[in-house]
């Protein structure tokens, strides 16, 4: 079946690193997709290959040592893995764009936010009928920051953290994309600027109608803005399904586990749970499920063989089969 409505779906990507003795499988079989005006979030502990998987939608990832093993990238209706470096740059900033986590390294410190700005606008098509100028200030009205015309002459080193990060926003929506790619934006900011970048992502969604992927190590910050959500572990997708399934009625034991150790009012004074060991390098993954040195759940068959995706129907889907097993179809 086809949905009309999906924007970008990635169909088992894998994304391999060769070095001289060994072969890290950072993306290995990721499926998801975003639906036009969709904000999905991709969620995982670090090491899980989220930036990776997000590097390969825009052909950004180095080749070598990375290798696209295997996969499909269909955007819009076309497998980006098949287009030619021209026909890349077209579709990076037309119409996908991407907000990195550290604003500081991605703006030029010896050129003024206008001449910034300004490059991303100029360097994107369309016949406008404001100035270059007259955009500029509109773009960093669109991303909350006031006195724009003062702030577009100050250089990067003069903004704070969270205006920095609203400039690349601004720079991000120059061009209207239809989706915008934001890895871990926030995670550099303190906890009120934080919400503030969240809550203009919800108005940029809402008001220009854009689609969002939102990467995130952050399940507080899956729940402020995800209308679902991907779990990632070593290179695969753990569990799927809209937020409030997932966190309701997570299935997977590695989803249960990030939730336990999710901080909460209730849980004041007691130790907080962590997640036991650490998420194995992808160059010595272990046989079976990769989660399961890690798993309270795990049966004997977990230790050979690679578990299953369980549909608990209206798209929840989980890729452990033992500790719902009566409950999820198969898959
Ligand atoms: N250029 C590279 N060469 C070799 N290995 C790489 C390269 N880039 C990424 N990897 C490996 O791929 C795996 C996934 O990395 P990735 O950056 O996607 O993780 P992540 O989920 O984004 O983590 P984080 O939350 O820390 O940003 C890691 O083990 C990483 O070491
Ligand atoms: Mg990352």
């Amino acid at each position: 079946m086809t949905d009309n409505h999906i924007l970008l779906s990635v169909q088992d990507l894998k994304v391999y690193f060769r070095s001289a003795d060994a072969c890290a499988r950072a993306v290995d079989g990721v499926s998801f997709d975003v639906r036009k005006k969709e904000t999905v979030c991709l969620v995982g502990e670090s090491g899980c290959g989220k930036t990776v998987s997000a590097l390969s939608i825009l052909g950004l990832v180095a080749t070598p040592p990375g290798e696209i093993q295997g996969g499909r990238i269909v955007f819009a209706g076309q497998n980006l893995l098949e287009l030619s470096e021209n026909e890349m740059q077209k579709i990076r900033g037309n119409h996908i764009a991407m907000v990195f986590q550290e604003p500081l390294t991605s703006l030029n410190p010896v050129f003024t936010i206008e001449d910034q700005i300004s490059e991303a606008v100029r360097i994107h098509k369309k016949i406008e009928t404001e100035s270059l100028h007259e955009k500029c200030i509109r773009l960093l009205k669109d991303v909350g920051i006031s006195d724009p015309e003062q702030r577009l002459e100050d250089y990067p080193h003069q903004l704070s953290g969270g205006q920095r990060q609203r400039v690349m926003i601004a720079m991000a929506l120059a061009c209207d994309p239809d989706l915008i790619i934001a890895d871990e934006p926030t995670t550099a900011l303190d906890v009120t600027v934080q919400a503030q970048i969240l809550e203009l992502f919800g108005a940029i969604q809402t008001k220009q109608s854009m689609s969002i992927l939102y990467i995130t190590h952050d399940l507080g910050v899956v729940a402020a803005i995800a209308d679902r959500v991907y779990v990632m572990y070593a290179g695969m997708i753990a569990e799927q399904g809209k937020t409030e399934h997932i966190f309701r009625n997570a299935r997977h034991p590695y989803t249960q586990g990030l939730l336990a150790s999710l901080p909460s009012l209730s849980k004041r004074g007691k130790r907080l749970y962590s997640i036991p060991g650490a998420v194995p390098d992808p160059a010595y993954k272990p046989a079976g499920c990769p989660f399961h040195p890690r798993c309270p759940h795990k049966a004997p068959s977990c230790h050979t063989e690679y578990p299953n995706m369980c549909d608990y129907g209206q798209g929840h889907l989980a890729r452990c089969p033992i500790l719902f097993q009566d409950k999820g179809r198969h898959i």
